[in-house]
């Protein structure tokens, strides 16, 4: 299988007394699904927004599909952020004034694409993350869990080959952590999407393909 997305020694310090990651080598293989595990403060979200190109770093090269990012203008890593990279976070950020449907087409309408347009594809992946019945309920409305699926269906809407998700579970109970889980990883082989999440929970970790571990700035596979 090829990589979507490799981390070849990977440096990154905020400044002259926080050095938090150190030599960083990570593969993300098409189709696969991989955790990222550590304590609090390990650097688990600085890596996720190098690797989602948000955040800089001094060391290292990252490649995206096949692409080095490392010689290419802002302008051309946007553009690939946008294209190849769905993010989902801990806390959904839905916008309160919008329905679910409007949530998900946000992205589309910033993009230019029809009012009408957005709509269908924003159904079409509402009903793909089983809330057929939530279509046009209010942000305000849905439960954390129905709330973190719409986020889910938002990050799908550019057909990303990546998702990078940062403790998408990690603000809501019990089952509803297992169903959405239970959901990324469905997505992941359905939609043929690479996936990388952040999660503390160990028994999440292990439902992945891979599991990594940041500590003390390096990154380990652990063998599940
Ligand atoms: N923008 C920033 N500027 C300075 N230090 C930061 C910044 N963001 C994170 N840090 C520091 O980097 C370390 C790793 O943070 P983070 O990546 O958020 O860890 P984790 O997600 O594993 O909890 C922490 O010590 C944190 O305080
Ligand atoms: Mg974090």
């Amino acid at each position: 299988m090829t990589n979507i997305l490799e981390l070849k020694n990977i440096d990154k310090s905020y400044d002259a007394y926080t050095h938090i990651l150190k030599g960083i080598n990570l593969n993300l293989k098409s189709g696969e699904s991989v955790s990222l595990v550590g304590a609090s403060g390990s650097g688990k979200s600085s890596l996720l927004h190098i690797a989602g190109l948000l955040d800089s770093y001094q060391e290292g090269t990252i490649i995206i599909d096949g692409q080095n990012m490392n010689n290419i203008g802002e302008d051309k890593k946007t553009k690939i952020r946008l294209e190849k990279i769905g993010f989902i976070y801990q806390f959904h950020n839905l916008l309160p004034e919008f329905c679910a449907w409007e949530n998900v087409a946000y992205p589309m309408w910033v993009k230019g694409i029809s009012r009408p347009d957005a709509k269908k594809k924003s159904i079409k992946l509402l009903e793909l993350v089983g809330l057929q019945d939530k279509i046009n309920s209010s942000a305000t409305k849905l439960s954390g869990g129905e709330a973190q699926r719409v986020a889910i269906a938002r990050s799908l809407v550019n057909n990303p080959k990546i998702i990078l998700a940062d403790e998408p579970t990690g603000n809501l109970d019990d089952e509803n952590t297992q169903n959405v889980w239970a959901l990324l990883l469905d997505l992941v082989k359905q939609q043929n999407v690479s996936l990388l999440c952040v999660t503390h929970d160990m028994n999440l970790a292990k439902k992945t393909d891979n599991i990594y571990s940041l500590k003390n700035k390096k990154i380990v596979k652990i063998n599940k």
